[in-house]
């Protein structure tokens, strides 16, 4: 009940400031007619927020995204209001880097940052701090970062910070999935885990450490691999299904191991292992990550191995806590790291 009347209270005082204007709610506030709670809400200072996200067709940055606004809605009260304006960058560089030109002059309070290409982290971080609006990257961790080693000096900075899962443990957490069935992925017997890896967008340090560490786990674990084939789905479901099919038409029976860096391009596999006549358990494997709904029940029904769960509300939260510090002016960390889940069948 009393989230329900914030939140109605959030969407007209939203309404009022009007997007990116950064004049307290108040004014506008005082001309509605009087209800209960009005008088404290007369007094709220409305704070704008420019989410801007890589591109919102992507399945796990739309579970992001939106638990990014509902949570922000959860922060309310009713003398703190947040205006939430997030934008799609189209995976266009160029287009994301006018989108955030467009916050600092609308004088956003804070921006939440999905970049579309880690390389123009420098440029982006530097316009974003000389505006002096404090900044959260999400999701795609800027390239030259080891663990909390600051990237470059530039998150050294007081009001820069990336929120964000550690890639690595995702790719091993993959690795140890088929490296702890009881055959460790040699289907066959030969010795050997013959394997396909479906990649993310390259340049994304997700799908580099992802391709890396999965393997990498077999290979700690004493397990010979063999790569057939490793190609780029960029994420995308369409590209895994085609990949898919094009490595089973050409490796045939081959195929041990399918390694999705995400459930998407996994979703994509599974269709074309299914129109293989190739069974997920029996003559196949397939792991994929971020334990999208589907996933999760798909490898729950056996027709997926295992996932690794990307905690997209945890992210999110932890996002959206570090953005209202930055607006409170409280000290941050630079780096703030979420963790992954492995995801097996019970
Ligand atoms: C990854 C996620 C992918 C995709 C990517 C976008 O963490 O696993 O599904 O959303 O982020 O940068």
């Amino acid at each position: 009940m009393k989230i329900k009347s914030l939140l109605a209270a959030g969407v007209t005082l939203a309404m009022l400031a009007g997007c990116g204007s950064s004049t307290p709610a108040s004014d506008g506030a005082a001309e509605q007619p009087a209800e209960e709670g009005g008088e404290a809400a007369a007094e709220a200072k409305t704070y704008n927020v420019g989410v801007a996200i890589y591109q919102f067709d992507d399945n796990f940055m739309t579970l992001y995204r939106n638990e990014i606004e509902a949570y922000f809605k959860t922060k309310e009260t009713d003398t703190v209001k947040y205006n939430v304006t997030i934008v799609d960058g189209k995976n266009d560089m160029a287009e994301q880097s006018n989108q955030v030109d467009n916050f600092i002059t609308q004088g956003m309070d804070v921006i939440i940052l999905n970049l579309v290409q880690t390389s123009s982290a420098d440029a982006i971080i530097d316009k974003v701090v000389g505006a002096g609006i404090p900044l959260v990257l999400i999701n795609r961790e800027p390239l030259g970062t080891d663990g909390d080693e600051s990237y470059a000096g530039i998150l050294d900075n007081a009001t820069v910070c990336y929120v964000g899962a550690d890639a690595r443990q995702s790719g091993t957490y993959q690795g140890e999935i088929i490296a702890e069935l009881p055959d460790h992925g040699d289907i066959n017997g030969d010795g050997k885990v013959s394997y396909v890896m479906i990649e993310g967008d390259p340049e994304n340090i997700d799908a580099q450490y992802r391709t890396e560490f999965s393997i990498k786990a077999l290979e700690d674990a004493g397990i010979e691999v063999e790569c057939l084939d490793d190609q780029v789905g960029n994420w995308a479901q369409a590209k895994g299904q085609e990949i898919a099919a094009n490595a089973l038409t050409q490796y045939g029976d081959k195929v041990e191991v399918i390694f999705c860096n995400n459930d998407a391009m996994a979703l994509g596999a599974a269709a074309s292992i299914t129109a293989a006549n190739r069974t997920v358990g029996e003559d196949i494997y397939l792991v994929g990550v971020d334990a999208l709904e589907e996933c999760v029940e798909m490898v729950n029904n056996g027709t997926m191995t295992g996932t690794v769960l990307n905690d997209a509300n945890g992210q999110a939260h932890k996002a959206v806590d570090v953005a209202i510090e930055l607006l409170e002016g409280k000290s941050i960390q630079n780096y703030y790291w979420v963790d992954y889940v492995k995801v097996v069948k019970e």
